[in-house]
């Protein structure tokens, strides 16, 4: 093996690779814990002269110590860059490494072989052109082979290389290649995998990694390295027309008005027609500003500040699009989604969706099914756990230009990011945009909200109780409608209990459905207010993301969250309907502050002392809170 010219050739042909520009191969790397994708990670690098003597000299070091190779070199510690993976021998978190040869630049996901870290997979795989899936040759495809393989292939990865590694360990048997190549190529077939080639290797003695093996001359196939110079990683799924999502706008005086982003497909020329998404309003390329002065045309991949030739009002979030090539609209699609979360995705909770440079709220309305990762059978579900992938239906706040992930990746791809934490739950692509949705439209109607309550003599809002099962909120709502009503006011009552014997009967007591509970009330209370009533709902409502949800249905100052807050023992110990002893007794699930969580408001509009007062003082506190905000503004207190 001749390392060092290899060493020298790319060091040199680095920088010529870098130079030119063109957009780097994506790789990743995964399979089960032990298959060796840190070795033949590191053993790249090193191969391809990434790695200084001076790593290399404390590389050497450190093999003594921690290595699983004896004296020699322990190229995996190159990659497993943190102390407790050494000691534990895995690698927890994708690690991105850059490296070039004379042919190619090239950045490479290590993405972990553990079950529970497939999130780490899916946001390594969600940016990859090439996944090399390790198995080991003593023992063939496992189910982590399958499942990583699986998403990797939902994920839109274009290129599988099956990476049969440690052949050393099986006297470099040809046949035993085969009969791995064979079942991968089979479960590849069943799972839609299109391209795959296979590689005999060893990542430990360097075979079939840069160079050919002298182990293995029956293998006649490219070395891993060839493979991935060569590749076309022109991915078909990158987009042909011109899309450039717009991440500012800049306007650094009166005379200029840019719009900077980078292309994500396609070419643009000055005097090219455009269309602005999602308005549809037309212009045409005026400049085509750079950081190295105007240029005439821009490709896919270039960070630019396009000019228009009209005034077009465009904001961060638009997509400046070739104007016969627009991409759709749609404010519902169908897409598969990986679930990278502790916490289960519930359908109808909000989420925020970030797309391209587009930020809205999205919510799951339906699961179509769950993927079971070992064939990718269909699988039915009411929620999506840690790990999950499914086929699902999404529905945006607002309508966003999306593409087939197949057809545009970065058009087609989404995440999900948890409201309350920020934290990143899922990772999607679009299959396609529902076109229920682009055949339904807001109609018009003339006499407006405010006019309804207005003849009412009222101004309309939403009273939204929440509190635990015997709290006392239908109680007190009850105390309080007689109150409103006595003072001509036009009111309505939604309570948990009697909606859940019409509207919401098909519902149980379940995370789910609760959701579902939640999100159906809310848009029924939008209703009686855009009627013009005091609409007042006494719902248990135990999670903070639905009643936030359902304060954003409303106006501002036309909502007030009313918390009765009652400490769970003394409403056990009123337990009016018998419910705490059954749930104590196991004979309810899901009870609410017992067996089911309950999130207690952190900023109610108003806090009601439930467990001293009475429920009529309790309906007064409320009478004097409105008063005092003006909120019901004419009032007789
Ligand atoms: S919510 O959690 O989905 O908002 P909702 O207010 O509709 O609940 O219904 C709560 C009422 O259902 C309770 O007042 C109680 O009478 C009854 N109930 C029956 N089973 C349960 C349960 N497992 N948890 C809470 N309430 C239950």
């Amino acid at each position: 093996m001749n390392t060092s010219s290899s060493k020298a050739s790319s060091a040199a042909s680095k920088d010529a690779a870098l130079a030119e520009g063109e957009p780097a191969l994506r790789f990743l790397t995964c399979g089960s814990v032990d298959d060796g994708k840190s070795t033949l990670i590191g053993r790249l690098l090193y191969e391809t002269g990434q790695i200084s003597n001076d790593s290399l000299q404390a590389l050497e070091t450190e093999s003594k110590v921690y290595g699983t190779n004896g004296d020699s070199i322990d190229f995996a510690l190159l990659v497993d860059g943190l102390q407790a993976e050494r000691e534990q021998g895995i690698t927890i978190d994708v690690a991105y490494r850059y490296f070039a040869t004379g042919r190619r630049k090239f950045i490479v996901a290590d993405t972990p072989g553990h079950e529970q870290y497939t999130r780490n997979m899916a946001t390594g795989a969600s940016r990859s052109d090439v996944a090399v899936v390790l198995v080991d040759a003593r023992k063939g495809i496992l189910r982590q082979t399958r499942r990583h393989s699986c998403i990797a292939r939902l994920l839109g990865v274009g290129h599988v290389v099956l990476a049969v590694n440690k052949m050393d360990l099986v006297d470099y048997s040809e046949e035993r290649f085969r009969e791995v190549e064979a079942s991968y190529h089979q479960f590849a077939q069943e799972v839609g995998i299109l391209e795959v080639s296979a590689i005999p290797l060893s990542a430990l003695k360097g075979d079939n990694l840069c160079v050919h093996s002298k182990s293995m001359r029956w293998f006649r196939g490219p070395t891993l390295l060839e493979y991935l110079e060569t590749v076309d990683a022109g991915c078909p799924y990158v987009g042909d027309f011109l899309r450039m999502p717009v991440q500012l706008v800049c306007r650094p005086n009166q005379h200029f008005r840019g719009y900077a982003g980078t292309l994500s497909s396609g070419i643009v020329k000055v005097g090219d027609k455009i269309a602005v998404m999602p308005s549809g309003r037309t212009s045409m390329i005026d400049r085509i500003v750079t950081y190295n002065g105007d240029q005439q045309q821009a490709v896919a991949g270039d960070a630019v500040v396009l000019t228009l030739t009209d005034e077009v009002d465009i904001s961060r979030g638009d997509v400046i699009c070739a104007d016969e090539q627009r991409p759709e609209i749609s404010d519902q699609f169908q897409a598969n989604v990986v679930w990278m979360s502790t916490k289960p995705m519930l359908p109808g909770r909000p989420y925020i969706i970030q797309q391209g440079t587009q930020r809205t709220n999205a919510q799951i309305s339906t699961i179509k099914h769950r993927i079971g990762m070992d064939t990718l059978q269909e699988m039915s579900a009411r929620k999506l756990q840690l790990n999950d992938v499914a086929v699902a239906n999404l529905s945006t706040s607002k309508p966003l230009v999306i593409a087939p992930y197949a057809k545009e990746t970065r058009l087609g791809s989404f995440i999900l990011i948890d409201r309350h934490s920020n934290e990143t739950v899922g990772a999607g692509m679009i299959n396609y945009g529902l076109h229920r949705a682009q055949n339904i439209h807001w109609q018009s109607i003339n006499v407006t909200k405010e006019q309804r309550a207005h003849s009412k003599g009222q101004k309309a809002c939403c009273l939204w109780f929440t509190g635990l099962s015997g709290s006392g909120k239908s109680t007190v709502a009850n105390a309080l409608e007689i109150k409103l009503q006595k003072r001509g006011f036009h009111t309505y009552i939604l309570d948990g209990d009697n909606v859940r014997h019409g509207l919401n009967r098909d519902l149980g007591f379940t995370d789910s459905d609760r959701v579902e509970n939640i999100r159906r009330v809310s848009e029924v209370s939008r209703l009686m207010v855009d009627a013009g009533l005091v609409t007042i709902v006494s719902f248990i409502s135990p999670f903070r993301a639905e009643r936030r949800m359902a304060r954003e249905r409303f106006d501002d100052g036309e909502f007030l969250e009313i918390f009765v807050d009652t400490p769970l023992g003394i409403c056990e110990e009123r337990d009016p309907k018998g419910l705490y002893v059954k749930a104590r007794r196991g004979e309810i699930n899901n009870f609410t502050g017992i067996s089911s969580p309950y999130e207690a408001p952190e900023r109610p509009d108003i806090r009601l002392n439930g467990g001293t007062l009475q429920p009529d003082e309790l309906a007064d506190q409320i009478i004097a809170e409105f008063v005092r905000r003006r909120f019901i503004e004419d009032i007789q207190s």
